[in-house]
């Protein structure tokens, strides 16, 4: 085995989420706002775990407990620490609540933004790459810069004479002849943790905002003789940050045609309007599928092949097999559809309801933790909930389970190849055995044996069940 000639220091990354985010003009935290379903700040730690570091430290301020909530929710299981930043005093300030964890650790640290939630992991691997190469691995910072078309509102990279860092100038402190640059900091960075705190000490709020720049450490560094170094990036999209809703706007707009695209190209997915299709990042559609227009996709929502989503429908952690159709306008939120069932048009599935292979739910129909057995049917205007529906069996129009007493909720448990009239009302808890049948506008109030038909409000046994008259000997 080659050993590598730069012995590597250990990784943490740094993540900036403190701040108040004035310019979005809301009441939630900037980095709280969604990009493709998810806090920005989970964009964000998301990338910063694949990089496998020590820990990921977070600081956190404005609406601190639920950016930690939020956050929590993304790393479950990860070594996160969380620190405060008591009162948001710039991006320096930031950084400096981490320093009794890391002033004196002899290791590499990575400074994440929260609110640059596109950048990739390979780029941050790159970025540490250069890092430790540069001057044998004694490189106190380098600095993620990309040269942009536009570079309004970004820090501008100021490079001297011989092309090398000189510092970064924030675009509200820089001169006209500065702003003309077009390379910018992306708020990205790698230190060498120990002198990152040194320099820190020494910077001032004496600038356009009155803040601690984070940005001023570079200069400060590189005037103290050490070594700092730009790794300039190519691709500008990854670096944009959300400053504002028309930026998160632009930036969600990116991704969505970024999946939509991706799946068509790879995946072999029809979409028919690709412009009016919404599908997160981490759902899966299958080959052949056809999605219509105005349709969501959301969450981790998987699709099998062969499957048509008409227009209007919402998928929400849907698991739906393969040949499925969804007919117009349903919404399916934490819920399992098998194989070459029919849903709507205009269908409510939640709460984990299954629909087993062959399945039907149709028009106004509502599902809720319901399981509708192998090739069973509710076509019309049901509500079916706390249920469980063998094989075979028709449920018809307007029945409803009458799960909830005020206080508690029942279940109702329905066998197979029954026949449930229309407009029947279960009363829970029930049981309706297998072949069993209920007449049109009958309220169950007690157990319906197998093979026994029931009628009538409270419903009552017209032909006895099939173990009941067994019981009678004759
Ligand atoms: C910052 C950089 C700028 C760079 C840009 C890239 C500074 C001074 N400027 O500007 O050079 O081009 O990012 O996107 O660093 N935060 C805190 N506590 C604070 C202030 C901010 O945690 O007191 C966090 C914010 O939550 C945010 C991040 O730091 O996630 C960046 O802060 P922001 O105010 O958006 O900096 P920019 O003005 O965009
Ligand atoms: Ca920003």
């Amino acid at each position: 085995m080659s050993e590598s000639p730069i012995e590597q220091k250990p990784l943490n990354v740094l993540v900036l989420a403190a701040g108040l985010g004035t310019r979005m003009r809301s009441d939630l935290a900037k980095v709280l706002h969604e990009l493709d379903g998810r806090p920005l700040v989970n964009h964000v730690c998301r990338t910063a775990t694949a990089l496998a570091p020590e820990s990921i430290y977070i600081v956190i301020g404005h609406q601190a407990e639920d950016v930690k909530e939020a956050v929590l929710h993304e790393l479950d299981g990860q070594k996160v620490v969380f620190v405060t930043q008591e009162q948001q005093l710039g991006t320096g300030d930031a950084v400096n609540a981490a320093r009794s964890f890391l002033e004196n650790s002899d290791s590499t640290l990575v400074v994440l933004s929260g609110d640059v939630p596109m950048i990739r992991h390979e780029t941050l691997a790159a970025l540490v790459q250069h890092h430790h190469r540069f001057r044998d691995g004694e490189t106190a910072c380098t600095i993620l810069t990309v040269r942009l078309s536009d570079p309004t509102g970004y820090g501008r990279i100021v490079r001297g004479g011989d092309g090398e860092f000189e510092r970064i100038v924030e675009q509200k402190d820089a001169t006209e002849e500065e702003r003309q640059t077009n390379e910018i900091n992306a708020g990205i960075y790698c230190f060498d943790a120990r002198k990152l705190f040194s320099a820190l000490s020494a910077v001032k709020n004496n600038n356009s905002q009155g803040e601690y720049y984070l940005t001023d450490v570079p200069a400060l560094l590189k005037d103290a003789g050490e070594a700092v170094t730009i790794f300039q990036h190519g691709d500008a999209q990854e670096i944009e940050g959300v400053n504002n809703r028309a930026q998160l706007a632009d930036l969600e707009r990116t991704v969505r045609r970024r999946n939509v695209w991706r799946l068509m190209l790879e995946g072999g997915v029809t979409f028919i309007d690709p412009k009016n299709a919404y599908v997160s990042s981490d759902s899966v559609i299958g080959r052949d599928t056809t999605i219509y227009p105005n349709v969501f996709i959301e969450g981790t929502t998987r699709i099998g092949s062969g499957c048509v989503i008409r227009p209007g429908s919402r998928l929400v952690n849907a698991a739906v097999g393969d040949n499925v159709e969804v007919r117009d306008n349903c919404l399916i939120t934490d819920s399992e559809i098998g194989d070459g069932c029919t849903v709507g048009p205009m269908a409510h599935l939640r709460g984990k309801a299954v629909m087993v292979e062959g399945s039907k739910v149709g028009n106004f129909v509502e599902l809720k933790k319901t399981r509708l057995g192998k090739r069973s049917k509710a076509s019309h205007l049901t509500y079916l909930g706390d249920a469980t529906i063998g094989e075979g069996t028709n449920i018809g129009a307007g029945t409803i389970t009458c799960n909830y007493d005020g206080k508690n909720k029942h279940e109702t448990h329905i066998g197979d190849r029954v026949k449930i009239g229309s407009d029947t009302m279960l009363v829970a808890p029930v049981t309706v055995g297998d072949d069993a049948a209920t007449g049109a506008g009958s309220v169950v109030t007690k157990n319906v044996g197998p093979g026994e038909l029931v009628v009538g409000v409270p419903a009552v046994a017209l032909k006895k069940s099939r173990s009941r008259s067994d019981e009678s000997g004759s």
